[in-house]
C-alpha cells in the first residue's frame, strides 16, 4: 500500500486505494510554507498573497443580495447567465480593438478555473505546456495535474527590466507542445508583453497549431492607459487562443470566484460540458452582481489602480534606500518583485523576515525559473500606512 506523503495529510497514513501519480507528486506551495509560520497573527503585516485589503464595493455586494432576495438560488446556465455573457462581450468589445462575440464567452469559477478548463480542453498526459516564468505557481500545477510537463522558459533580465527572448520561447516548443502559457501583465514580475511580441507568439501558435493560453487577470492593473495590450486586440475569432480573466483583482472580488474564459465559438458546447462536470456553473446569485461590476465599476477600477500606484511608489521609495536591494518599479500588476544581493535561498530569507520583522512576503523560488536566488514578492495593493510600516520593518532585516 502506498504511503501518503506526510505533507499532504499532516501525519503518516495508509491509502485506501491508488491515486494518480500526477496528484501525489503535487508540490506544496512555497508561499504557504512561509505563511503557515504566522497566518492570522495580528502582529504580522501580510503582503504575501495576491489581493488587496479593500472589500468588494457596496454597489456590487448589494446587487448579489438583491439577487438572493429575488430567489435566484436555482441551477443556471453552465456557461453563465446570458446577461453576464452579453455584458462581458460588450465590455471586452469596448476595451479592445476587435469585437468579442457572446458565443466566445464562458463564465468560470474565477481565473483559476478558467485556466484549469483550458488545460483540460487541450492537454493529454505526456504532452507539454511551455510557460513563461517567473510565474504564479498554480498555472504550472494545473498542467501537471493533467499529466503534462510544465516546461519553463525564463524571462531575461536586462538593466532591471524583464524581457522575453522569443527565440528561446519558440525553441522550447517541440512535437509534444500543445500549449504556450503567457501571463501578461505578470504575477510576480509585472512584466508586460509588447504588441509586437504578442503578434509573433500568436503567429507562431497559428503556424504550429499550438494553443495559446493567455492569462490576463491583471489586464486592468496598469499605470498608463486603460488596459494592457491583449491578444484580443489582435486575434481572429477562430484563432487557437484562449484568454483567462477574472473579477478578482480589478473589482476586488477574490472571494467570489467569478471569472471568464474567451475561446473560439466552436468550442462553446464542449466548454459547457466541461463546466458541467467540474462545478456545473458559477453560483446563480453572484452573476447579476458581476454584471453590475462591469456596468458600474469603472470608477472603482480607476480608484483601485490609483491605490496600487500609491502603494507601488511607497514601496519603491523605501526599496531605493536599501543598498542590497535591486528593484525597478513595474508598469503593471500589484507586486514588487525585488532581488536582495548576496542571497541564495529566498525561502529561508522570507521565513527570516516573517519571524524577525513581522512582514509576510512570498519567496522568489515559488515562481519557478528566473525567480530563484534572492527574489522576494511583495503585494502593494494595500493601505499606504500599512505599507510604510512594513517597509520600515523590512529595513531591519535587509536594509
Ligand atoms: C497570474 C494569475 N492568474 C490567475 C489568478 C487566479 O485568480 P482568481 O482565481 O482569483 O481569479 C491569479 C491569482 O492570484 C494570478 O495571479
Amino acid at each position: 500500500m502506498k504511503q501518503i506523503p506526510t505533507r499532504l495529510l499532516g501525519k503518516p497514513s495508509q491509502l485506501a486505494g491508488p491515486i494518480r501519480a500526477a496528484i501525489s507528486a503535487l508540490e506544496p506551495q512555497l508561499i504557504a510554507d512561509v505563511s503557515k509560520l504566522a497566518l492570522g497573527d495580528p502582529k504580522v503585516i501580510p503582503l504575501w498573497f495576491g489581493e488587496s485589503d479593500v472589500a468588494t464595493p457596496e454597489f456590487i455586494r448589494r446587487a448579489a443580495k438583491e439577487a438572493l432576495d429575488r430567489g435566484e438560488t436555482f441551477y443556471t446556465h453552465t456557461r453563465g447567465i446570458p446577461p453576464l455573457r452579453e455584458a462581458l462581450a460588450d465590455y471586452l468589445s469596448g476595451l479592445y480593438q476587435r469585437p468579442v462575440a457572446l458565443e466566445r464567452v464562458s463564465v468560470t469559477t474565477a481565473g483559476m478555473n478558467a485556466i484549469m478548463l483550458a488545460m483540460q480542453l487541450t492537454l493529454e498526459a505526456g504532452d507539454n505546456a511551455v510557460m513563461v516564468t517567473p510565474l504564479w505557481p498554480n498555472a504550472a500545477a494545473a498542467a501537471r495535474i493533467m499529466g503534462a510537463e510544465a516546461r519553463e522558459v525564463a524571462l531575461a533580465r536586462e538593466q532591471g527590466r524583464w524581457r522575453l527572448d522569443l527565440d528561446k520561447l519558440f525553441a522550447a516548443c517541440d512535437k509534444g507542445t500543445r500549449l504556450i502559457f503567457v501571463n501578461s501583465p505578470s504575477n510576480p514580475t509585472g512584466w508586460m508583453m509588447t504588441r509586437e511580441e504578442q503578434r509573433a507568439v500568436l503567429d507562431f501558435c497559428r503556424q504550429r497549431n499550438i494553443w495559446l493560453l493567455a492569462d490576463e487577470v491583471y489586464a486592468r492593473i496598469v499605470y498608463q492607459g486603460r488596459a494592457a495590450p491583449s491578444f484580443l486586440d489582435l486575434a481572429e475569432p477562430e484563432d487557437p487562443l484562449l484568454v483567462a480573466n477574472s473579477f478578482s483583482k480589478a473589482w476586488a472580488m477574490t472571494g467570489w470566484r467569478v471569472g471568464w474564459l474567451i475561446a473560439p465559438a466552436a468550442l462553446g458546447d464542449l466548454l459547457g460540458e466541461l463546466v458541467q462536470h467540474n462545478v456545473s456553473g458559477v453560483p446563480t446569485f453572484l452573476q447579476p452582481a458581476a454584471v453590475t461590476a462591469l456596468k458600474e465599476g469603472e470608477p472603482f477600477v480607476r480608484e483601485m489602480v490609483e491605490r496600487c500606484r500609491r502603494g507601488r511608489d511607497i514601496v519603491a521609495d523605501h526599496l531605493a534606500t536599501m543598498p542590497r536591494v535591486r528593484f525597478t518599479p513595474p508598469d503593471a500588476a500589484f507586486y514588487a518583485f525585488f532581488e536582495v544581493d548576496g542571497v541564495a535561498d529566498s525561502l529561508a530569507l522570507a521565513k527570516r523576515i516573517v519571524t524577525e520583522a513581522g512582514v509576510g512576503l512570498a519567496p522568489g523560488a515559488a515562481f519557478g525559473k528566473g525567480g530563484e536566488g534572492g527574489f522576494l514578492r511583495l503585494c502593494f495593493a494595500q493601505a499606504p500606512e500599512l505599507l510604510a510600516r512594513a517597509m520600515e520593518r523590512l529595513k531591519r532585516v535587509i536594509g
